[in-house]
């Protein structure tokens, strides 16, 4: 089965911003990336902008040539940006500003108005919707209902302690997505190491992988960290039933 390894380039916005340069720009990270082999391109476009700009996300669309997956919050000014844009798909993810990074899945249930709202308006501009949730079963199945057509699993448990019980989460969670027709994607704190196990589950047909490429990069340049997260991913799906 052909997986498709998407690289979130969120981490060369980081450093640039880190000293208010124009250098290193994303936008020709990204074009590295599709060069070495990526199937697509993630970015997120936080509230507080501390790493990608909307700038950068108009930048993106018009050089991105395999897929472009925007992660945002359902927020109103969000969605306005999404309809202006037209990424390929948009992840809704759950964002509270004093985080480090992603913490948890999307409350699906308990933001349920308004999860089933932004669907509902980005479906309707023709953008596909992936929600970013945790590895359960009731969420999964609300999802589907509130109109998702993809779903991607918080790997974070599983990076921080991965046990067969985490393991074995996020395989039921993908099953049943899978099994009520829904494309699973997989995302967050992979690295080479950790990913392999992951890629042997059969239903995953997606990996989102920022921080560990970016990292890799600084010490292989980032086509080898590229070509080396492809490598991981491909001996986890060969490794498959
Ligand atoms: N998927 C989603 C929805 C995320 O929010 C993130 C982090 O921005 C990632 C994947 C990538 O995580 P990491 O940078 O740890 O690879």
């Amino acid at each position: 089965m052909a997986i498709r390894l998407h690289i979130n380039i969120d981490h060369v916005a980081t450093i640039r911003n880190a000293r208010g340069t124009r250098y290193p720009d994303p936008v020709f990270a990204a074009q590295l990336c599709e060069q070495a082999g990526a199937d697509g391109i993630t970015a997120h476009l936080r509230e507080d902008r501390r790493h990608i700009r909307d700038e950068d996300m108009h930048r993106l669309r018009a050089s991105v040539t395999t897929l472009l997956n925007m992660e945002m919050a359902a927020t109103e000014e969000m969605l306005a940006i999404a309809e202006r844009v037209r990424p390929d798909v948009v992840t809704l993810v759950p964002e509270r500003r004093e985080e480090r990074t992603t913490e948890g899945g999307l409350d699906v249930q308990g933001m349920r108005g308004v999860v089933e709202n932004a669907i509902a308006r980005l479906r309707a501009t023709g953008i596909k919707v992936s929600l970013f949730i945790a590895p359960d079963e009731a969420t999964v199945r609300l999802s589907r209902e509130l109109g998702a057509q993809q779903l991607e699993l918080h790997t974070g448990d599983y990076c921080h302690a991965p046990t067969a019980h985490e393991l074995e989460r996020l395989r039921v969670a993908a099953a049943l997505s899978h099994a009520l027709g829904l494309e699973v994607a997989a995302g967050h704190g992979l690295t080479r190491q950790n990913v392999i196990e992951v890629a042997r589950l059969e239903t995953i047909v997606e990996f989102n992988i920022g921080h560990a490429v970016i990292a890799d990069a600084l010490m292989v340049g980032l086509p080898q960290a590229v070509r080396d997260m492809h490598a991981a991913v491909n001996r986890g799906v060969a490794q498959r039933g």
